[in-house]
C-alpha cells in the first residue's frame, strides 16, 4: 500500500509534551512517512523547526494563524520571511481568517492574511491556509492578492461545493481530515464527493478532531487511514487509488520532488 502523507499536523502541541518522541518515531513504521508540521504563531514556527530538523521525514510550513496576529508588526513578517528560505520550510501557514471566534477583530486579521499571501509570492512558496465562516472575505482577498499564482490548499474544508467549485478555479488544494467521518458531516460529504480525487489532500489537524472511531481523543497522523477508507467509500473507488492520489496531491502541493513509496 502506498504510504500517507500528513499535510496538517501540529506535533509542536503540548498535547505532546509528554510521549511525542514516541508518538513520531512510530510514524514511518506504520506507513506515515511525510508530514508537515504547521507554524501557527512565532514560538509553534520555531518548534516546527526544531521538528523538521529531527526527523527526516517532517517539512514544516512557517506563518501567523489569524488568531494570533493581534499585535503583530512588521518585524515579525521579515523573521517569517528569513525562516521561510530555511531548507524544509515548504508553505507559509497556516494564515487565514477566522470569524467564528472573530478574535482580533476583523480588520486585524485581514490585513495581516493580505500580508503574508504577499510573502508566500515573494518566497515562491504555496500557502496553507486556515478560513473559518469567513468564505466571502477569504476569496476577495486571496483574489486581490492573487493567491492563484501562488497556489496552496484550504485546510479543513467545512464550506459548500458550490464555495469548493470558486477555490478550484484558483487551482487550490482542499485539506480533507477527521470531520469527514462524523455522522453529521453532510455538507462535507457532498463537497467531497464533487471535489476531483486530484485536488484533496489528507490531513489530521492533530492533536484535533480525530476520526471515528476514536473522535473526542488525541489525533495523531495514525489516524489518516480511517479518513482514506471514508474517501474511498465516497468516491466507490478503493483506499489504495485515495492513498495513491493524496500523495501524489501533496507532493505537488508542497512541490516536492521526491516521490517515495511503502
Ligand atoms: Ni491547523
Amino acid at each position: 500500500m502506498t504510504g500517507i502523507f500528513d499535510t496538517h499536523a501540529h506535533y509542536d502541541d503540548e498535547a505532546y509534551n509528554e510521549d511525542r518522541e514516541e508518538v513520531l518515531r512510530e510514524l514511518p513504521s506504520q506507513g506515515i512517512l511525510r508530514v508537515v508540521n504547521i507554524g501557527a504563531g512565532i514560538a509553534s514556527c520555531k518548534s516546527t523547526m526544531e521538528l523538521m530538523e529531527r526527523y527526516d521525514f517532517i517539512y514544516g510550513a512557517m506563518g501567523i494563524h489569524p488568531q494570533e496576529t493581534k499585535g503583530l508588526n512588521e518585524e515579525v513578517i521579515t523573521w517569517l520571511k528569513e525562516q521561510c528560505g530555511r531548507k524544509k520550510c515548504v508553505a507559509v501557514g497556516e494564515i487565514g481568517l477566522d470569524y467564528y471566534w472573530d478574535e482580533p477583530q476583523r480588520q486585524v486579521q485581514k490585513k495581516w492574511f493580505a500580508k503574508q499571501l504577499a510573502l508566500a509570492k515573494e518566497m515562491s512558496l504555496p500557502v496553507v491556509i486556515h478560513s473559518r465562516e469567513a468564505a466571502e472575505d477569504t476569496i476577495d482577498i486571496m483574489r486581490a492578492e492573487k493567491a492563484g499564482e501562488t497556489g496552496g490548499v484550504i485546510h479543513c474544508y467545512s464550506y459548500s461545493r458550490e464555495t469548493a467549485r470558486r477555490f478550484l478555479d484558483m487551482g487550490f488544494y482542499f485539506g480533507i481530515g477527521g470531520v469527514l467521518t462524523f455522522k453529521n458531516a453532510k455538507k462535507l460529504k457532498e463537497a467531497a464527493k464533487y471535489i476531483p480525487l486530484d485536488y484533496i489532500v489528507l490531513e489530521t489537524d492533530c492533536p484535533y478532531l480525530a476520526p471515528e472511531p476514536n473522535r473526542g481523543k488525541r489525533n495523531s497522523s495514525l489516524n489518516l487511514p480511517y479518513v482514506a477508507a471514508a474517501l474511498a467509500q465516497l468516491k466507490g473507488v478503493s483506499e489504495e487509488e485515495v492513498r495513491r492520489a493524496a500523495w501524489e496531491n501533496g507532493m505537488r502541493l508542497y512541490r516536492m520532488e521526491q516521490s517515495a513509496n511503502s
